[in-house]
């Protein structure tokens, strides 16, 4: 069954999308809505009482065209895979400097270690945020995605939004020298101020979302690799003796155990019919990108990990309008993270048989990951 109705209690009905051509058609298909505003009054109600806080405002992952094409074309040339491929030397450079830091300690948390400092470094240099600020960033984030404390979640988003607010208010556009490269910051203020294409306050929420998207999902993406390239030593080997095979790996694994466990929400705004099945309008659906991943009619023997596998096409990053404008940056901070391990800790291996993964059930990632590292001080 690629459809089926799920009954949500408080709710009503939802429908999950779980086949993956029936997902992939449905992310290019614009009956389907991203917009909560679209939907019917009751799930209207029910989508703003459940927003995970009403302080990260609206970005352009919460709308549709024409504001969704307004939105992204301001800072989609900030992510092309040209601009991200420039960003290599240093995204190595910063990789080094953490495993070297990994070098001689037995025993070491690969999350604390690498997994977040490094895709919280690269965002925050691009958005030009002090690296003292890193911790901040942390604790907010983890207050607005991970928690169940709703007032611990309305004032973490609070206090990301003030510190924007702040940090925006601090910039002088014209204090840049001639020869500087403005950082993203100064780039979209600029867009917001003399070119009018953003307001302040979207200004503000494409800020938290860049922050927040930028380094949730990459510290999980690079965790979940190292727990199945570690549970499956055999293709741990093949990619040691073969690090071309790396940026395929990562596709794999991508489609594998992807760091986004759950459903991209839409709300059909006309009776849709998907594999014989009629979805009314004014409906909740879940595309569920997991399950798609591993769709059998898609992928040959789906379960089984191949980091030499070609057909990878998977929904890791979503589809269509709304596919993950940082997806280049996430690939590169994953090929460089896990190729630096591979080859230089031959002896990693797991320090622990009891994995903590995190509560939250939209993101797959886990607390901590003790690796031992095989080196000795
Ligand atoms: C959108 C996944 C990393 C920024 C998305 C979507 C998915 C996704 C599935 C589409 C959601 C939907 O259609 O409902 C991931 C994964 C990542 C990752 C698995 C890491 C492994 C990043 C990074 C950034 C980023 C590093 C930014 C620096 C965004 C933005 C959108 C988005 C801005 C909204 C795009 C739009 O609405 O047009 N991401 N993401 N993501 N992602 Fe990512």
């Amino acid at each position: 069954m690629t459809v089926q109705p799920m009954e949500m209690p408080g709710i009503g009905t939802a429908w999950l999308i779980t086949g993956y051509e029936e997902a992939r058609a449905a992310l290019t298909d614009p009956r389907f809505s991203r917009d909560d505003r679209k939907a019917p009054e009751w799930l209207h109600q029910h989508a703003e009482q459940h927003r995970i806080d009403s302080s990260l405002g609206r970005n352009m992952l919460d709308c549709d065209p024409p504001e969704h094409t307004r939105l992204r074309q301001v800072v989609k040339k900030a992510f092309t895979p040209r601009r991200i491929e420039a960003l290599r030397p240093r995204v190595q450079q910063i990789t080094d400097d953490l495993l070297d830091a990994m070098s001689g300690h037995d025993e070491v948390d690969l999350i604390e270690a690498l997994a977040f400092p490094l895709p919280v470094t690269v965002i925050c240099e691009l958005l030009g945020l002090p690296a003292a600020d890193h911790a901040d960033f942390r604790a907010w984030t983890a207050g607005l995605i991970q928690s169940d404390d709703r007032e611990l979640t309305r004032t973490s988003g609070k206090a990301l939004r003030a510190y924007f607010e702040n940090r925006i208010a601090g910039i002088e556009l014209d204090d840049l020298p001639e020869d500087e490269q403005p950082d993203l910051t100064r780039a979209l203020l600029r867009a917001s101020g003399d070119e009018g294409r953003l307001t302040r306050e979207e200004l503000i929420d494409m800020l938290m979302l860049l922050l927040i998207a930028g380094h949730e999902t990459t510290v999980n993406l690079v965790g979940n690799a190292v727990v199945t390239l570690l549970g499956n030593p055999d293709q741990l080997a093949l990619l040691r003796s073969e690090p071309a095979l790396v940026p395929q790996a990562i596709e794999e694994l991508l489609r594998l155990d992807g760091p986004l466990n759950a459903a991209l929400p839409r709300i059909t705004q006309a009776d849709v019919e998907v594999s014989g099945v009629t979805i009314p309008a004014g409906n909740m659906v879940s595309i569920v990108i997991s399950v798609a991943n591993r769709d059998p009619e898609t992928f040959d023997d789906p379960h089984r990990v191949d980091v030499t596998r070609t057909d990878t096409q998977h929904l890791a990053f979503g589809h269509g309008i709304h596919f993950c404008l940082g997806s280049a940056l996430a690939r590169l901070e994953a090929q460089v993270a896990i190729g630096g391990l591979v080859a230089r800790f031959p002896e990693l291996s797991l320090a622990t048989t009891d994995l903590q993964w995190r509560p939250n059930p939209m993101i797959r990632g886990l607390v901590s990951l003790p690796v031992r590292t095989g080196t000795r001080p």
